[in-house]
């Protein structure tokens, strides 16, 4: 028997079993640092380095990765599914039917609007009734009228009352255009394409004309003296229930006028 050292690079037996050890390690590196993490679709972004770094879980912070490991943080917003319809059985419109006959009929009519500053509310989405209702209860919306009126009342009763509004069809407009008389211009324009130079988004993405977002209510046939309180009232600051002020920076951009226009256009709506 030969007297070979085993550690020796003539040795074959070291050679290839060393060498093989090595390839393997070296193809295994190769694999599990570069070329899965390049099938992320972040790894054009980050380049090879952070890419290796990444995989090996180095903290972001030492090899400049920084946001780009996570990508852009998440969005916070929490979307709500509007009020569900399953409250609304035919036992919570009747029992909102009647508080309604009895409280609130003589200022918001059934069909219709009695007075001018009571917007109507047959029709009224059932998520915008109950949230108004509920604002008014905690103090969130303040008004002389409604906040004495509601503030007794149940969690059950604004449900049902919500219920039976929604459930009434809608009133015609409660102003008409004098004959051949069209729509102002600058309100429809505001209404469907907005301003985005003075970042007004359309009334209708939000109003359910084009599009609807959670708690924005219908304003087709509220009287324009009612429309036109409520958009001042959230430009000054006076009413500001509005969830992430989002009817607050719109009207704040707006004039005088074009807030009168806007009023008259939807109070001619249905
Ligand atoms: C004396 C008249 C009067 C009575 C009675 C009355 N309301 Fe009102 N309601 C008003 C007025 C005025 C407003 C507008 C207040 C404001 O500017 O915030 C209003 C606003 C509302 C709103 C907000 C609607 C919106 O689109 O923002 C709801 C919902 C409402 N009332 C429901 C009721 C219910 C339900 C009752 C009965 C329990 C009732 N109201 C009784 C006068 C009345
Ligand atoms: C980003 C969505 C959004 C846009 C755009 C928007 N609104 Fe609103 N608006 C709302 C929401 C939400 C409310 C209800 C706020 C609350 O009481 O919680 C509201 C409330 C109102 C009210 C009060 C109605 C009532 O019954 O109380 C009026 C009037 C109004 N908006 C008019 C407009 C007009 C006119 C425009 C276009 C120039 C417009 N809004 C654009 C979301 C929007």
């Amino acid at each position: 028997m030969s007297q070979e050292r085993v550690f020796s690079l003539r040795n074959p037996w070291f050679t290839v079993s060393v060498g093989g050890t090595l390839a393997i390690a070296v193809a295994g590196i190769l694999i599990g640092f570069i070329w899965l993490p390049s099938a992320n679709s972040a790894f054009s972004e980050r380049g090879l380095w952070a890419t290796i770094c990444s995989a090996a879980g180095v903290p972001s912070s030492w090899y400049g990765g920084g946001g780009n490991v996570g990508g852009t943080a998440p969005s916070d917003v929490v979307v709500l599914p509007p009020l569900r319809s399953v409250r609304a059985d035919a036992n919570s419109i009747g029992r909102g039917a009647t508080i309604a006959t009895q409280n609130c009929s003589m200022c918001h009519g059934v069909q219709g609007t009695v007075q001018v500053t009571a917007p109507a509310l047959a029709g009224q989405y059932a998520d915008v009734a109950y949230k108004e209702l509920r604002d008014y209860q905690m103090g969130l919306r303040q008004n002389a009228v409604m906040q004495p009126i509601i503030a007794a009342r149940s969690e059950q009763d604004l449900h049902d009352l919500a219920a039976y509004y929604a459930s009434l069809p809608r009133a015609g407009a409660a102003e008409v255009l004098p004959s051949g008389a069209k729509p102002d211009a600058t309100a429809v324009k505001l209404a469907m394409q907005g301003d985005p130079l003075r970042n007004i988004a359309p009334c209708a993405a939000c109003h359910g004309q084009l599009d609807r977002k959670g708690a924005a209510p219908w304003l087709g046939g509220q009287s324009s003296v009612y429309l036109a309180a409520q958009m001042r009232a959230f430009a000054s600051g006076a009413r500001h229930n509005d969830i992430n002020e989002q009817m607050r920076n719109v009207v704040r951009q707006m004039t005088p006028d074009e807030i009168d226009s806007l009023a008259k256009y939807y109070a001619a709506m249905q």
